[in-house]
């Protein structure tokens, strides 16, 4: 079998029109905060990316980027800042955040309804009860996915590998929502070939080159790469290894070009409900 490409790029062209189009809606232009704080290369590519889809969809961009230096109190001030300013309808720090400030106080400062990252514990907390205010965007991404493709989650065997925050543990949630039989693989999990295996719905979220080779994988099963590396040749390249997986798969993510543009287009969908939300 020779699997069917999911394009994400063309579907996150989608709905990044539809986010245009419902910006024009609005009575009020919408207004996303995007916080760099350093240096890092690739944050620094991440926040480009973020303006020009906002310029794309309609969307005022108040970015701000902040020597490595700033002080936590100093970004809390900000973020307090934009909290209250009515022109703001997400807020969005990137992450990593240099050593010396605590992360978990920044994303615990910003507004849960301007939270378009969906890191707030409550926004957390929403998600985990079936009942979110903001998606997750990389998690929203893949069930956007999966649902312009026609595969349906139900009674699917799913499994996530990796338990971060920003995408494991809210990936598993979303397809336990969908009433798939989620497991969640880690670092420790003993076997990991033999649950990847077992997977109808494969999502691989780990930064690992060639973690997922093809005989770890079902003849027929859904493979989904969130991961974002460089190879040995300076290659970007996700989790998965593509060319031998996709002869197994039924459909597959390429990297770059499948969940990266939909965890951006996402990000837009949130900023656009959050701008709903308070006008
Ligand atoms: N760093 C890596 N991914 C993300 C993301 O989705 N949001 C933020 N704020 N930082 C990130």
């Amino acid at each position: 079998m020779s699997a069917v490409v999911m394009d994400g790029k063309a579907l996150a062209a989608k709905v990044k029109a539809r986010a245009l189009a419902a910006a024009g809606q609005l009575e009020r232009q919408p207004g996303l905060a995007v916080i760099l704080v350093g240096e890092n290369p690739a944050s620094q590519v991440y926040v480009r990316g973020k303006v020009k889809d906002c310029a794309d969809c309609g969307i005022a961009c108040f970015d701000y980027y902040l020597p490595a230096d700033t002080t936590e109190e100093q970004l809390l001030a900000l973020v307090a800042e934009l909290n209250d300013r009515s022109d703001v309808d997400g807020i969005l720090c990137q992450l990593p955040l240099p050593g010396h400030i605590a992360e978990k106080k920044v994303l615990e400062a910003i507004s849960p309804d301007k939270d378009v990252d969906a890191f707030h514990p409550y926004s957390m907390g929403r998600i985990l009860r079936g009942d979110p205010c903001f998606l997750p965007c990389t998690p929203a991404g893949v069930m956007e996915l999966l649902h312009e493709y026609g595969i349906e989650v139900a009674g699917k065997k799913c499994v996530v590998v990796g338990r971060s925050n920003i995408v494991g543990k809210p990936m598993a949630l979303l397809l336990l929502g969908e009433n798939g039989t989620v497991t969640v693989c880690h670092s420790r999990t003993p076997d990991l070939k033999a649950e990847c295996l077992q997977a109808d719905i494969l999502v691989a979220a780990v930064g690992k080159v060639n973690l997922i080779t093809a005989d770890m994988v079902k003849e027929g099963a859904v493979v989904i790469d969130v991961a974002m590396n460089r190879n040995a040749e300076g290659k970007l390249c996700g989790d998965v290894d593509y060319p031998a997986v996709a002869e197994k798969a039924s459909f597959i993510t390429p990297v770059p070009g499948g969940v990266g543009p939909m965890t951006r287009a996402m990000l837009m969908e949130n900023t656009l409900a959050a701008a709903k939300a308070r006008q």
